[in-house]
């Protein structure tokens, strides 16, 4: 159903106060306030002021949905978007769609336990320890009633980004179909760390027919140590494919290789990124896809032969989506899920059609692929790379480390209910 703010109904206690951070409340247990970190209007700009700690009414919930307490929340860069108000401001996008509050609590990835469900939900009991995973969607859209896939309906969202109530508060309000159970062997932040950018990164690898990842493919991996790149390169190597890092020093290529990078290259080594000359600027051209070509070579040296990517797994944008359609085999993909470094990209049509290329874009996550890629974590198959744990209160200081791209080394987590690290294992 879509969940209308009327159909939400409290599930907390009067009266019970909010619990400190680092502890949860007995389980089932609701108290009527929680402590969050809380985006304001007034405060868009850098995240490190953009985020500050306020204590906020627990959220209701509807009859799909499910309140989880949340142990530990997983930072990533749609945050720090949130908190910029850009290009989106998620506060009054909401607010056009009828939802009254005037703050944004973010955070889509949670590890926690079950402490309410709404009247409909079946299957998820109070007191499971479950993650979360970040598509959401109305089950009553038009597109999702026709079978099709729902992370391309007209109501999908992500999260704890495009909706409020995420994971940056002590509880927070999923739709059911989002929980998913939490691998046993994983510590809280372990568990809290790879689902955003793992079921992105499965949907990308998985998710296009025609060019899902196979065997002996090699793949480009943009961002080789990030939060995306340590999942895309993990999930490539588990299908059998050549990943390939591309990174901006030595020690992130390094932590790419641990999780199975076949080999890195510095994007410093080049210099031809961003938008190339236009075509009627011969010399401009040629010297443009010198710089290419000379990319394109370092790819083949490390794959030991002259084979091109089969899929470029894109998210920079701007800066590199030339370069990654001009080194994609001819019949190959590059898939798309961000434009971090700007949205206005070029493509050369000559050689895109004649070629063959897909371009592809990818957003989020539908339940098939959240679940799959769940599984692996769960079998001990994918590696969440918890780079760094940090305390609930330094949330806001890193998404402002992750903006300036300070922050790449695997994903960071914060502590929200768990005390410390090093708990949460089954
Ligand atoms: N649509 C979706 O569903 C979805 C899901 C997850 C994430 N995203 C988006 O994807 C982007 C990346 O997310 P993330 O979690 O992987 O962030 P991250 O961990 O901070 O990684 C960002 C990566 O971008 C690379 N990078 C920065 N500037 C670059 C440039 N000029 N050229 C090439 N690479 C550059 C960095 O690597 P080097 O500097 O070492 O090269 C870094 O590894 C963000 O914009 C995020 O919002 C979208």
């Amino acid at each position: 159903m879509s969940t209308e703010t009327s159909d939400r109904v409290p599930v907390s206690t009067t009266g019970l106060e909010a619990s400190p951070v680092g502890e949860l409340p007995p389980v089932g247990e609701v108290p009527e306030f929680m402590h969050a970190q809380v985006i304001r209007q007034d405060r868009f700009g850098d995240p490190s002021t953009a985020f500050l700690p306020e204590v906020v009414r627990t959220p209701e919930i509807g009859p799909d949905e499910v309140l989880i307490g949340v142990m530990a929340a997983g930072i990533n860069f749609n945050n720090v978007w949130a908190a910029r108000g850009y290009p989106v401001d998620q506060i009054s996008t909401r607010q056009r769609r009828g939802e009254t509050e005037d703050f944004h609590i973010g955070g889509s990835d949670a590890s926690g336990i079950v402490y309410a469900v709404g009247s409909n939900v079946t299957g998820i009991e109070v007191g499971q320890h479950v993650v979360t995973h970040p598509g959401c969607w109305d089950a009553d859209d038009a597109w999702v009633l026709r079978g099709r896939d729902p992370m391309i309906a007209p109501s999908a969202r992500i999260y704890g980004y495009d909706t409020n109530y995420g994971s940056f508060g002590q509880f927070t309000r999923v739709q059911a179909h989002q929980v998913l159970p939490k691998a046993a062997h994983l510590t809280w932040e372990e568990a809290a760390a790879p689902t955003l950018v793992g079921t992105t990164a499965y949907r990308m690898l998985h998710g296009w027919a025609g060019n899902t990842v196979s065997e002996g493919d090699v793949v480009l991996v943009w961002g080789g140590s990030g939060g995306l790149g340590t999942q895309a390169t993990q999930l490539a190597k588990l299908a059998g494919a050549i990943p390939v890092a591309v990174v901006s020093d030595a020690e992130r290529g390094a932590y790419a290789e641990k999780f199975g990078a076949a080999g890195w290259i510095n994007r410093n080594d080049f210099g031809h990124w961003g938008i190339p000359p236009l075509v009627d600027d011969a010399a401009g051209q040629k010297q443009w896809t010198a710089g290419a070509r000379a990319f394109g070579k370092a790819v083949w040296d490390i794959v030991g032969s002259r084979t091109d990517p089969a899929i470029v797994f894109e998210h920079p944008g701007a800066a590199t989506v030339p370069t990654s359609i001009f080194v994609c085999q001819p019949g190959g993909m590059v898939v798309i899920c961000a434009g971090t470094t700007g949205y206005d990209a070029m493509v050369d049509l000559r050689y895109h059609w004649t070629r063959q290329k897909r371009f592809q874009g990818s957003h989020g996550t539908n339940d098939v692929q959240a679940i799959a890629y769940n599984d692996l974590v769960v079998q001990g198959k994918i590696d969440p790379a918890l780079g760094r744990t940090v305390r609930f209160d330094e949330i806001a200081e890193a998404h402002a480390r992750m903006g300036r791209g300070d922050e790449v080394f695997g994903n960071v987590v914060a502590l929200v209910g768990a005390a410390a690290p090093g708990s949460g294992r089954d």
